[in-house]
């Protein structure tokens, strides 16, 4: 099977679309984090929603990598102005708290821990049908958040996702004047996790024709493209936004893997692109290894770019990561706070959901390893 809730609106100034879509609403919300009012968005986005004849009201400064205890600060806010359209304007951090919002002001009686996919073990409660339509708007090249049906949020330092078709946006617009002012480690962090979407979505157990079509061509432009992006090359900018959601809808056809397990888990050590990139090469190697099938895959990307093997692969990401300054994990954390937290780590990352997916079934012990080569840097 091959789905995709979203209808997506791509272009120049397609921001104005807004108002075309808030035609019909009454009581209209945008959440956005404070870049978006800097510059100037936020209020451009509030004159289109005036202009349908709706009312607006707007919530900024919503947090990077939100949490449980963001949705709770934020929650009462959107009770109060009881809207009819939520519009998430700002990466994927602003997305996947809007949609965590929508949840539970459409079905107050729903609690994290119940829906969340805590445990790969266990099955959470469905989340029944949502009523309030969802418009996202991302400003920056990465999470894919405007077009999966995946919440990301923090508890106690680790990610849990709630995973529901309810909570893919309506509608994505993709304007790529927004993330042109992103700052360089934004473009950088965003659109690594770019590449991580398309190489895992490529290779996990479930993947399709159709997924791969989405994952090969955003893996491809990224790779083409994000350097000049990150040096603020205007084509380029525009190019991986593109690129950002495109991987987004291989990775909802397809999911994810253990890179993303890992990094979920390690999500108090930094921003979620830049860990992926961390664990990706070794993640790789780890896969290459054991598995006949994701060594052939990765060869298959490989082909794509230009080179040969999966061994190849490898090489070309440990090179992007070098070229645009990616640290280890050691230069992120201290050694005794990381392995004061390791074995938990490890052990949550072997039952987050994404681990079923991955082409290899992953021990524990495993795990701890990988985290370890990547905070000693060990090739
Ligand atoms: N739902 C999913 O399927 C999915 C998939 C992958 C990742 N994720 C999640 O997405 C989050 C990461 O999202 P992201 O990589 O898009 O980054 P982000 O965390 O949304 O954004 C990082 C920072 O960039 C700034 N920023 C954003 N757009 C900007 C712009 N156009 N100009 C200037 N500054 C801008 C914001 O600062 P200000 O606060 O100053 O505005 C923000 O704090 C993580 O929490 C991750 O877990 C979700
Ligand atoms: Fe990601």
């Amino acid at each position: 099977m091959f789905w995709l809730k979203t209808r997506i609106i791509e272009g120049r100034g397609s921001l104005e679309k807004l108002k075309k879509e808030a035609e019909g609403h009454e009581r209209v919300l945008i959440l956005s984090s404070n870049s978006m009012k800097r510059h100037g968005f936020l209020s451009e986005a509030e004159d289109y929603v005036t202009e349908a004849g709706a009312e607006v009201f707007s919530i900024t400064g919503l947090p990077a990598e939100p949490s449980v205890e963001t949705i709770e600060e934020f929650l009462p806010k959107v009770r109060e102005f009881e809207p009819d359209l939520l519009v998430a304007l700002g990466g994927g951090s602003v997305i996947d708290a809007t949609k965590a919002l929508k949840v539970f002001y459409d079905a107050p009686e729903l609690e994290f821990e119940e829906i969340a996919f805590i445990d790969r073990f266990s099955k959470p409660k469905p989340v029944p049908k949502l009523k309030t339509r969802l418009i996202a708007i991302p400003s920056t090249s990465g999470a894919g958040s405007e077009v999966s049906a995946a919440s990301v949020l923090k508890k106690g330092g680790i990610k849990y996702n709630i995973v529901t078709p309810e909570i893919a946006p309506d509608v994505a617009i993709l304007d790529p004047r927004l993330p042109m002012t992103m700052p360089r480690e934004v473009a950088r962090n965003s659109g690594l996790d770019v590449i991580v979407h398309g190489i895992e979505a490529y290779t996990t157990k479930v993947a399709n024709d159709f997924s791969d079509a989405m994952a090969i061509r955003a893996i491809k432009t990224v790779y083409k493209w994000l350097p000049l992006s990150v040096k603020g090359d205007e084509e380029a900018r525009e190019k991986v936004h593109y690129a950002a959601t495109m991987a987004g809808i291989a990775f909802l056809n397809a999911r994810l893997g253990l890179c993303h397990a890992m990094s979920h888990k390690a999500a108090w050590l930094g921003p979620h692109g830049l860990l992926n990139a961390i664990f990706l090469p070794y993640v790789m190697e780890f896969n290459a290894k054991r598995s006949d099938y994701a060594r052939r895959r990765y060869a298959e990307i490989a082909r794509e770019l230009g080179f040969q093997t999966a061994k190849d692969l490898i090489e070309v990401v440990k090179e992007l990561n070098e070229m645009l300054g990616v640290p280890t994990l050691g230069e992120l954390v201290d050694e005794e706070t990381f392995m004061a937290r390791l074995d938990e780590m490890a052990e949550k990352a072997y039952r987050d959901g994404l681990t079923a997916f991955n082409p290899v079934e992953p021990k524990p012990e495993e795990i701890k390893e990988l985290y370890l080569r990547a905070f000693y840097g060990r090739g």
